[in-house]
């Protein structure tokens, strides 16, 4: 089987085609990080034309470069939410059109699901039930995965999702937008403690999280300095980092201690991060657990994640009529 895959939730376009036999056959991304990263942070509208614009061009490249065509493509697979309305729409309208026109499944498919499912594409022995942390830009949660369809949400953020508050600190910063990874670079020149940040709800017994407190106290440190040097900026995201980090494996050792599961996924943007895979792993290690990720390179927005879910919802038997349209707040717990 083989899966032609459209992610437009945010500010990449990712089209892919994935097989069933052969793997991954091409993984096109389109960045509009550039033109997003002069207003630090992302403009719904600029974000929708942009895909637009790409779209098509990235489809037929994808479909000559693998010899894929509507003889060989099977389902067309498309992220339905949660994201930005515009930048939706694009990449439904487009799924539907090909699937009508070729007259193929189309399978709806939810960003964080993808981003999950993603995880078993290069790890044979991830087996269900599992715990997953998922953290993006606009995620933060804590769920039991059941099986594919079948998630319980277990906690999640009341603000800010980890990656949103990475990418505004980095800026606040002088670094790049989206900042999370440039950050976290900075933070290897840091030395430790040098700063005391808030930890907001992480001697709370429950799964929840919490992290504008935490930004707030960031940034407000960082503009009450008169003057602020490169030590200062690394100290700074040093102790940010440690802090994030702290709360996020404070959390998983929580859900591993309540569900009793031993399998943690960690995925979306921010699993990325190599510092928190490290901790997480220690912390696992120590509840004779294992750390599932994905492969770097699909750790942040791609349209491998979307095509292998719907491979996954095809084989068993799902997809979509036509009428079905985007939820841009549609939550991971109600997929089925
Ligand atoms: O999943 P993703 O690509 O897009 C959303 O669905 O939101 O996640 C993007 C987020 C951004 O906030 C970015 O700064 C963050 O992931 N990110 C990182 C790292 N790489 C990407 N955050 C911390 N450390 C990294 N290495
Ligand atoms: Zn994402």
């Amino acid at each position: 089987m083989r899966i032609l895959g459209i992610e437009t939730s945010c500010d990449e376009t990712g089209i892919a085609v994935y097989d069933s036999k052969l793997g991954i056959l091409i993984n096109n991304i389109h960045s509009q990080a550039n033109t997003h990263s002069k207003y630090g942070g992302i403009v719904p509208e600029l974000a929708a034309r942009n895909h637009n614009k790409n779209i098509i061009s990235l489809i037929k490249d994808a479909l000559s470069k693998t010899n894929s065509s509507k003889n060989n493509i099977h389902g067309i697979a498309y992220t339905a939410g949660p994201g930005l309305v515009g930048s939706l729409l694009v990449g439904a309208s487009v799924a539907k059109s090909l699937a009508y026109a070729w007259n193929i499944p189309v399978i709806t498919i939810n960003h964080m699901e993808g981003h999950l499912l993603s995880t078993m594409l290069s790890n044979n022995e991830l087996s269900f039930p599992f715990l997953a942390l998922l953290v993006s830009g606009k995620h933060t949660q804590l769920i039991k995965a059941n099986n594919i369809g079948d998630y319980i949400l277990l906690g999640e953020s009341l603000d800010d999702a980890v990656g949103e508050v990475f990418d505004k600190v980095a800026v606040a910063l002088g670094l790049k937008y989206p900042g999370g990874l440039s950050l976290s670079i900075l933070a290897n020149d840091g030395i430790s403690n040098r700063y005391n940040f808030p930890k907001p709800l992480i001697n709370k017994p429950n799964l929840m999280f919490s992290f504008s407190g935490l930004k707030t106290s960031v940034i407000n440190t960082i503009h009450s300095l008169s003057s602020i040097n490169y030590q200062d900026k690394a100290n700074i995201a040093k102790s940010f980092e440690d802090t994030i980090i702290e709360i996020l494996v404070n959390k998983c050792s929580k859900a591993m201690h309540i569900s009793k599961l031993k399998t943690l996924v960690i995925a979306g943007g921010v699993s990325a991060n190599f510092k928190l895979r490290f901790y997480l792993k220690n912390m696992i290690n120590k509840r004779k657990g294992i750390l599932f990720y994905p492969k770097q390179e699909l750790c942040t927005d791609n349209g491998i994640m979307i095509a292998y879910a719907g491979l996954l919802h095809l084989k068993n038997g799902k997809y979509n009529n036509l009428k079905t349209s985007i939820k841009s707040d549609w939550k991971i717990d109600s997929v089925n």
